[in-house]
């Protein structure tokens, strides 16, 4: 379990202090995936900074289990826009990279071998990632991700870059991935389809400084053809309005 309460962080700009984030109070159960939508500038990614343990100033009280955050023992999975895959090492050491860094050198073993396979990347092992395409580097960071089998699994716009096709693949491929892991998630986007999609809960946060406007349990989540429901068209419109009220 997650318990944000009343987080503010202050950014000191040259001749300013900016509030990027303003009283921001969330409970994140364990093994829920929930979904961060909100405008540009509106802090998202100020939040997953201070769940990932790197932005460390801030006011309010974060814990993870009831303990503060401490990226030393906690296990946090962090997938960012453009992949965080280093270019002169292969799919396999990249795939392998955050599980290295937490425990030391490691072989592919059943478990990794399976989440490659399951992300079919397990072909492409000896490959770098300019030999790749954006949704199979994508496939590799998130590969990277479940790997380490995190505590907390953080998603900075991941699929943005992707066009619609592959996003939708990819969306789907995580969704089912995810289910068998039951990996505590953040997923941060710009997308009312994707928030709807990928989030057992929506939190929609206010234009800058973010502050938490609703909380929304989403009766989608899981839904078979959702995007065929008349459900998600009211849900979809119910969130666009939020979002252009404020
Ligand atoms: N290092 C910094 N110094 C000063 N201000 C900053 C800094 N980083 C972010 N900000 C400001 O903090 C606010 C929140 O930024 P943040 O990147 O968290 O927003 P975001 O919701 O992730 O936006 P986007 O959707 O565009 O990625 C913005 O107003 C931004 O200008
Ligand atoms: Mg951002």
């Amino acid at each position: 379990m997650i318990q944000v309460s009343n987080l503010s962080v202050w950014y000191q700009a040259i001749n300013e202090s900016v509030l990027a984030l303003d009283r921001v109070s969330l409970d994140i159960p364990r093994g829920d995936i929930i979904t961060l939508i909100g405008p540009s500038g509106s802090g998202k990614s100020t939040f997953l900074y201070v769940l990932a343990g790197i932005q460390r100033k801030y006011a309010g009280i974060v814990t993870i289990d009831g303990r503060p955050i401490n990226p030393k023992t906690q296990r946090v999975g962090m997938i960012l826009q453009n992949y965080g895959l280093l270019p002169w090492k292969n799919v396999r050491d990249n795939a392998l990279l955050g599980i290295k860094i937490k425990s030391g050198p490691q072989e592919l073993n059943d478990y990794s071998h399976y989440i490659l396979q399951q992300l079919d990347i397990d072909t492409l092992l000896d490959r770098y990632p300019k030999e790749l395409s954006g949704g199979q580097r994508q496939r590799v960071a998130i590969a990277r991700a479940f790997i380490m089998k995190p505590d907390l699994l953080l998603m900075d716009e991941p699929f943005s870059a992707l066009d619609a096709i592959t996003r939708e693949e990819m969306q789907a491929l995580f969704l089912h991935i995810w289910k068998q892991n039951s990996v505590t998630t953040v997923f941060v986007t710009h997308s009312v389809d994707e928030a709807l999609y990928l989030g057992s809960k929506i939190v929609v946060f206010s234009s800058s400084p973010g502050r938490v406007l609703e909380i929304i349990d989403n009766p989608c989540f899981q839904m078979e053809d959702l995007r065929l429901q008349d459900q998600y068209h009211s849900m979809s419109m119910r969130l666009r309005k939020i979002l252009i009220k404020d």
